[in-house]
């Protein structure tokens, strides 16, 4: 039976709910019906190179033939049992191997329910309450930030918002929000709540330049404090590279998170940390009935196996670097890299097309440059993380630059004409 037939998306329902994933923005009525490597097609058969790879899961490629085959096999043999499997075993021992300050792992479902984990965990361990969170750290209720936007590169120009659905409860109290880039703020929240602070929770791409020295000096304040450093590395695990942040920088944390590029897809999120910390997860009740699913287990023993052969991780900064370059050499052509610019969005890896905040003529460019790219074949996000896989290649790169040209040169002729 072919995708089409499967589903009529000649008339899709108007219903939907909005989660993260709707019609492709800029072109309405298109959907994404299947993906190879680094492309994905729609069910007109247009084909478009992904930099949202699923907002960061997809770190070797769509539909990878090895991981399906290793899902394959674990779908074949029974997805979840009465007790772990060697597979689970299998996976906290490379964990174990490639995340050296840890020996335990919880294993989840979704980013959000991790963090949530991680947070009891330290307030456990520590008998404190407060959490400091810096960035970006799912939509649960006491970690949705207010204060910042989701996360930015630049300062958030807007004033703190309210989240309907939340109460403003005492718990919101117990969570306050910190930018990860005026220091002396941070040493006097640390002041006024001492001696409650459970943790400070960070998002690595939330913190500042310069970003190794504000790193060292996070987990020195943590230290001395007596709060634990929980470091969600959901975004940068295997992607920055194969250890994350921690590997990058050396720095060691008390609690990690993983998710999104660890199974290349599949659900899984995984909380790490040494036994005295984890030991206490029954105490604290934290389980749930998907904790052992074994298909996600499979595709990261297989994604970080593929990741691990030599230079993987390397090629993604390698290309994002020079998705960078060349879009900044059109946009200096055409005079706009004063408003608009790529960057890496603290890592090569994660490039992002950044349209500067104060500049007016940059939020009037953002959607309609972003709808023409996606005209043109190029899938990428405005202002926020972009996401190179393994089987991106130079031709890729090649393609979209020839794309940022077209686009760029579109929407100026339109505001010329207006
Ligand atoms: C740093 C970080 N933490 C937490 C989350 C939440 O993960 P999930 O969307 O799987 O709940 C995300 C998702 O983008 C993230 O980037």
């Amino acid at each position: 039976m072919s995708i089409q037939s499967r589903m009529d998306l000649t008339n899709p329902s108007p219903t939907l709910p909005g989660g993260v994933l709707s019609a492709l923005q800029g072109l309405p009525g298109r959907f994404i019906v299947r993906g190879h490597g680094g492309r994905c097609w729609d069910q007109f058969d247009q084909t478009y190179i992904d930099y949202i790879c699923g907002y960061g899961p997809i770190i070797i490629g769509h539909c990878n033939a090895e991981v399906n085959q290793a899902v394959i096999q674990q779908l074949e043999l029974g997805i979840i049992f009465p007790s772990y499997t060697t597979l689970h075993y299998q996976l906290n021992a490379t964990l174990k191997r490639i995340f050296p300050y840890t020996d335990c792992c919880l294993f989840m479902k979704t980013g959000s329910e991790a963090i949530s984990a991680a947070i009891r965990l330290a307030r456990a361990f520590t008998g404190r309450a407060t959490i400091f969170r810096c960035g970006f750290h799912g939509w649960h209720d006491a970690f949705i930030s207010p204060y910042t936007s989701w996360h930015l590169f630049e300062a958030d120009p807007f004033p703190p918002r309210y989240i309907p659905g939340i109460p403003q409860d005492p718990t919101a109290a117990l969570v306050v929000s910190w930018d990860g880039e005026d220091f002396q703020q941070l040493a006097d929240l640390f002041q006024a709540h001492r001696p409650s602070v459970a943790a400070l929770i960070l998002d690595p791409i939330q913190l500042r330049e310069p970003f190794e020295e504000n790193l060292r000096q996070l987990r020195k304040l943590t230290e001395e404090e007596g709060a634990l450093l929980i470091l969600d590395e959901i975004k940068t695990g295997f992607r920055v590279s194969l250890n994350g942040v921690q590997g990058l920088y050396n720095i060691k944390p008390d609690i990690t998170v993983l998710s999104k590029a660890i199974s290349n897809g599949f659900p899984l999120a995984v909380v790490l940390g040494q036994p005295k910390i984890m030991g206490l997860i029954q105490s604290a009740r934290i389980m749930g009935t998907y904790n052992n699913e074994l298909v996600s287990i499979a595709a990261a023993l297989k994604t970080i196996s593929i990741l691990e052969r030599s230079g993987s991780i390397t090629r993604l900064w390698e290309l994002g670097q020079k998705l960078i370059d060349g879009t900044n050499e059109i946009l200096n052509r055409y005079r706009l890299i004063e408003d608009i610019q790529a960057v890496a969005y603290r890592w090569p890896c994660m490039p992002a097309l950044w349209f500067h905040q104060h500049s007016e003529r940059a939020q009037n460019l953002k959607s309609s440059l972003i709808n023409e790219l996606a005209r043109h074949g190029v899938l990428i996000l405005a202002n926020h993380p972009s996401f190179i896989c393994l089987e991106h290649n130079k031709q890729d790169v090649d393609d979209t630059l020839a794309a940022m040209d077209a686009a760029v040169l579109s929407c100026l002729t339109t505001i010329n004409n207006q």
